[in-house]
């Protein structure tokens, strides 16, 4: 018998990892602003009693880098209120958080982060942010917080630079990894994972959907791009390994 996920909402579920992980999990209640708006305490109420979910998935967030500079308030409201809010309400109805986070908790100068690394100090708003709402996200007594980052299935700019390193991956390799995880969250005895694949130039990335990417640098672009995000992803190695 196919897997059932129809006991985990899913929020922000029309966006990029959302679409996604509606597609890889059946029966999962996805939900977005409309019917489960994370700032407002009715929109949520109203959907778990209807829904009574024994897990939320809380993938919406405010993640445009740069207009957070700009609306920093909004950016705030949605990323730290909005998951204190999904957080409070899981500690309250003795549901399980799975909430996911960013490689850009950390600095980025050395890469390769193990998940008990120090974080920050971070390089923009956003980032802040989703700093922390990873440590509002922990008053929900059962909860995992996943680190990861994504791109498109196919590179979107004619260049990618080659002295930034990452681990991240497109969204078609790393949701069904996080899929995995959500579907294995009480196997799971971490209350942290980094969710990614090997360290790698982001030209190096570009070029497996775009081969024909021009390479680039870093002083080359507008935005300032730390240089090394990559997050060690040992732990979660290991877990599928026993798996
Ligand atoms: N994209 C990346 O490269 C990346 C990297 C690392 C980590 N992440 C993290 O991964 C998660 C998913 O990112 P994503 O790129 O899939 O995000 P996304 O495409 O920007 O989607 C966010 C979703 O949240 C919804 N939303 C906005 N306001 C809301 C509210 N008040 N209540 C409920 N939902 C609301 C949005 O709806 P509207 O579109 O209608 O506003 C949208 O569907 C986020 O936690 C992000 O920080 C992303």
């Amino acid at each position: 018998m196919a897997d059932d996920y129809s006991h985990i909402l899913l929020t922000g579920a029309r966006g990029r990892l959302g679409t996604e992980l509606v597609g890889l999990m059946p029966g999962i209640r996805a939900t977005d602003v409309d019917d489960f708006d994370v700032t407002n305490q009715a929109s949520m109420e109203a959907a778990i009693a209807r829904q009574r979910p024994r897990c939320i998935v809380h993938a919406a967030a405010y993640t445009d880098v740069a207009g957070a500079e700009k609306d920093r308030l909004a950016c705030w409201r949605l990323n730290v209120e909005g998951t204190r809010n999904v957080a409070i309400l899981c500690e309250d109805r003795g549901i399980q958080l799975v909430h996911i986070s960013t490689d850009y908790v950390f600095d980025g100068t050395t890469g390769d982060y193990r998940e008990d690394d120090p974080l920050g100090p971070v390089r923009n708003y956003y980032a802040l942010t989703k700093l922390v709402a990873e440590a509002v996200a922990r008053v929900a007594p059962e909860h995992l917080v996943i680190r990861t980052s994504f791109r498109p299935r196919q590179w979107p700019y004619e260049m990618a630079v080659t002295d930034a390193f990452t681990s991240q991956d497109t969204i078609d390799v790393i949701a069904p990894e996080i899929a995995l995880a959500i579907g294995r969250f009480e196997a799971i005895p971490y209350q942290t994972l980094h969710i990614a694949t090997e360290r790698k130039s982001v030209y190096d990335l570009a070029r497996r959907s775009r081969p024909d990417v021009r390479p680039g640098r870093r002083a080359d672009l507008p935005v300032q791009l730390p240089a090394d995000t990559s997050l060690s992803i040992d732990r979660w190695r290991a877990l599928k390994e026993s798996w």
